[in-house]
């Protein structure tokens, strides 16, 4: 979910509303607005939908308050509908909040407060914590002040929260606090923003204030900022930070979508992501988070990955790559498994937590996890200062820019960019390597936003002429060997996430064991076939797919014939070194899932009932 909040002298109504689409990419089933106005009295509107929705609700508003929040919501406690829809009000009607997160004993206490003659409107479990601050001020002692309450109340529950909430009787007051979910805070000059990332005040600031765990605010013109330990209200002097981020960073740039706009930016993000690390005329790689500790990696029994979603299929084809190079074990483990399973870590393991966000919750829970039981813990994050990035011993940052669609592109490419790095600085330390090879391979590494150049120029028209054919497919298989078979999972995720047509990746060997069962003339499947790795073998799976009618659709290098004549559908990219292959073949399968969802009108920026930075469990 998205936070908004504002106050000081433009137009709050605007302000939260445009920040509310800027921040729309990490929920938007629903979303909702309050403005204090001038008589101190509050305005709420909310709806079930888009902020678009609610801006042909709200319109009114404008204009009508400087001090106001927002919310876009992505369903966790109830279904999407306007009484779910944040903000929630108290029963009194005097108190509003917005929430990111999960309270887990919403029930108990509500249960309680039920039993207190409270009412409830919604299934929310944030309707649940508004009402708890009610109850502290109004039922239990009136002496409680509104900020007092609002840290009464977060000492009673436990899941993950960010929050904002103001109170009718303290005007011009903002009350913030951050448990798990991020929140940052930024000052401009008579004015304070409030927003789950900067996004929404970038253009107004560069000065921010990223909560810490733990922590909670005050907000106001005349007060300004005032941050306390929710636990026991210790003041915090806050470390005030400079924005690197800059307006057209997180603006489409005349693209159509973000999605579109970021698989063109990947020659220059995998640039990025390599940049000052790769030093290829030096025969060395630089990375001070690897260096700093490589002992550490040298004698780890083992290294755990751990990730969710397209960042886990990052992991795996990183389990290829240190394997091979770094010769060091490698276990690949969804997040969310990992922690509910007991598993056996030690002080020898070395986790490395991979995020585009860096605020995944499973991923953050399963960090914590490994660090209690003494590994350490290294985090490969997108978004500086992220959770992730902050809790863990050592890292290194992506640096693909912000990742706005909600499908992961370039994050995923600068992600196997960095392994890549990892693997061979590894292994080249290790002694695994040895100099001519890793020579090549590092300058082979250097050419590849090239390749994707020539990628993005040779199928940007093809994959489009493609797509139009699959537009009514209802099933779709991704095929490939070896480092691929990890990329055809991550092409099939792509296609499934913003087409909604059902696809599934499968090593290409294993389609004898089940997927062939599916195969006839309405079945698509995307082959991978570069030369280097397996070819012959993926030869002969393109026989048997063509021998039950399938619709091949190949990805194979320039030049390619074999596999090309048999396939109904041709591909071609660059041909490169098997181990960076998946950076080189996404791509096209990126571009092939993108034009898939546009011709069948879905919203590829916004999925339904996805988002981009899932903070709950
Ligand atoms: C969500 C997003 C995916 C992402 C996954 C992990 O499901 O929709 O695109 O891969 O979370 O996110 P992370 O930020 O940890 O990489």
């Amino acid at each position: 979910c998205g936070i908004v909040g504002y106050t000081g002298f433009q137009d709050a109504y605007d302000i939260v509303i445009n920040g509310l689409r800027r921040l729309e990419y990490r929920g938007y089933d629903s979303a909702g607005i309050v403005l204090e106005n001038t008589a101190n009295s509050f305005s709420v509107e909310k709806t079930k939908g888009k902020v678009d929705d609610l801006v042909n609700i709200s319109n009114n508003l404008k204009g009508t308050a400087k001090i106001g929040m927002g919310h876009t919501r992505w369903a966790t406690h109830g279904v999407p509908s306007d009484r779910n829809s944040h903000p929630h009000v108290s029963n009194n009607g005097k108190i509003a909040i917005v929430h990111n997160g999960i309270i887990e004993n919403y029930d108990t206490i509500k249960t309680m407060l039920i039993e207190k003659g409270f009412s409830f409107k919604s299934e929310t479990d944030t309707e649940v914590l508004v009402n708890l601050i009610q109850y502290f001020i109004t039922d239990l002692n009136s002496e409680t002040d509104f900020p007092t309450a609002v840290r009464y109340a977060l000492n009673e529950v436990y899941g993950a929260y960010a929050i904002t909430v103001m109170h009718e009787d303290y005007p011009g007051l903002l009350v913030v606090a951050r448990l798990g979910s991020p929140l940052a805070i930024g000052i401009g000059e008579k004015e304070y923003f409030i927003a789950s990332d900067a996004s929404p005040f970038v253009e107004f600031t560069k000065e921010a204030i990223y909560l810490e765990e733990g922590h909670m605010a005050t907000i106001s013109l005349e007060d300004g900022v005032d941050i306390r330990t929710i636990q026991d209200n210790s003041k915090i002097i806050p470390e005030i930070q400079e924005l690197k981020l800059s307006l057209e960073q997180i603006e489409k740039g005349g693209f159509e979508h973000f999605m579109l706009k970021e698989i063109f930016e990947q020659p220059k993000s995998i640039h990025d992501t390599m940049r000052g690390r790769l030093i290829v005329n030096e025969g060395v790689i630089k990375m001070a988070g690897i260096w700093d500790h490589v002992e550490r990696f040298k004698n780890a029994n083992r290294i755990i990955i751990i990730a969710c979603g397209t960042s886990w299929h990052a992991g795996l084809i990183g389990e290829y790559l240190i394997e091979e190079f770094a010769r060091i074990p490698v276990e690949v483990e969804y997040a969310s498994e990992f922690r509910y399973r007991n598993p056996i870590i030690t002080d020898k393991d070395v986790v490395i937590a991979i995020s585009q966000s860096g605020e995944t919750a499973d991923t953050m829970a399963a960090l914590k996890l490994a660090k209690e039981k003494g590994a350490f813990i290294y985090g490969i994050c997108n978004v500086v200062d992220s959770s992730i990035a902050r809790i863990t011993d050592a890292g290194s940052y992506t640096h693909a820019g912000p990742e706005i669609g909600v499908a992961s592109t370039k994050a995923f490419t600068a992600q196997l960019t960095i392994l890549s790095l990892i693997a061979l600085k590894l292994g080249k330390h290790n002694g695994n390597l040895g100099n001519a090879e890793f020579m090549s391979l590092i300058s082979e590494l250097d050419a590849i936003p090239k390749k994707i150049e020539e990628v993005l120029e040779g199928t940007h028209e093809l994959t489009q002429n493609i797509a139009k054919d699959f537009i009514n497919a209802t099933n779709f298989l991704y095929l490939g060997r070896g480092y691929n078979y990890p990329a055809a999972l991550e092409g099939a995720l792509k296609l499934k996430e913003i087409s909604y047509i059902h696809a599934e990746g499968y090593p290409a060997a294993e389609m004898k064991h089940g997927p062939i069962a599916l195969i006839d003339e309405n079945m698509p499947i995307v082959i991978i076939a570069p030369k280097k790795g397996h070819y012959d073998k993926i030869v002969s799976n393109v026989q048997e797919i063509k021998a039950r009618k399938g619709k091949v659709i190949a990805v194979v290098n320039k030049g390619d014939t074999q596999v090309s004549s048999m396939a109904d559908y041709v591909i071609e990219i660059p041909e490169t070194s098997e181990c960076f292959s998946p950076i080189v073949a996404s791509v096209p399968l990126q571009l092939l899932a993108y034009y898939i969802a546009v011709y069948r009108g879905a919203n590829v920026d916004q999925p339904r009932n996805l988002a981009k930075s899932v903070t709950v469990e």
